[in-house]
């Protein structure tokens, strides 16, 4: 078998952090979620009290911020300067604000290029919304995760109640299309499907289904 790198693109709660990292461990390759990323420097953002309109201020602070991802049990712990930031990075506030970090260029530039470095040694499954378009173009395997708004905000609001963040169900699914409507018309390498990934629709369909999937394609490509 061949080392390959796996891109994981599509809106937010379509389920490709949990699908990733399932994929992962059975394929025995090295999970990355960008998305922890960009939510690591808008909590650095937040954090040092800058407002998101502060671009130059974010690009110097973007450029000095050290982040780091460690594998670990259940995905992967997340750090800012050497502080984690695992469970901070998951709360409403930040998922709030994180695409308006996201489409800062400079911030965009500096994430882009440690994921690439990430990525350069193969074995790597990583997921976002601009792996297959931009940081990984040659990705051996591409997959564009969707599902309904209604079906993702589903899920989002479960793994908030699980975490007893109980947010109205209405409002996660305003906040998940306002995300996607950020996303997907940024100047920057928006959310957009490459044109040779494969498509999967997640509506409907058990996790275990769409791992299925994407490891009989990966094995296809090794
Ligand atoms: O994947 P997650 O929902 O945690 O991502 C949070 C946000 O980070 C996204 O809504 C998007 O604004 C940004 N992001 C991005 N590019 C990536 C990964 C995430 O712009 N590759």
């Amino acid at each position: 078998d061949s080392l390959i790198n796996i891109a994981i693109d599509g809106p937010a709660g379509a389920g490709k952090s949990t699908v990733a990292r399932l994929a992962a461990s059975k394929l025995h390759m090295i999970y990355i979620d960008t998305g922890a990323m960009y939510r690591a420097v808008t909590w650095k953002v937040l954090s040092t009290g800058l407002a998101a309109h502060q671009i130059e201020e974010i690009a110097q602070l973007a450029e000095t911020t050290e982040i780091a991802l460690e594998p670990s049990e259940d995905g992967q712990k997340v750090f800012v300067d050497g502080v984690e930031v695992t469970e901070q990075i998951r709360e409403p506030y930040i998922s709030q604000k994180v695409s308006h970090i996201a489409k800062i260029p400079s911030v965009r530039n500096r994430l882009t290029s440690l994921q690439k470095q990430m990525a350069i040694h193969k074995g790597v499954i990583m997921d976002g919304r601009d792996i297959g378009t931009h940081v990984l173009p040659d990705a051996e395997l591409k997959i564009y995760l969707t599902a309904s708004v209604e079906a993702r905000a589903k899920r989002r609001y479960e793994e908030l109640k699980a975490k007893s963040h109980e947010v109205p169900y209405e409002q996660i699914v305003k906040e998940i299309a306002e995300r996607d409507h950020t996303d997907e018309t940024r100047e920057v390498s928006p959310l957009r499907q490459a044109e040779d990934a494969v498509v999967l629709d997640t509506t409907g369909l058990p996790i275990e289904a769409v791992v299925h999937r994407i490891i009989a394609l990966a094995e296809s490509r090794m």
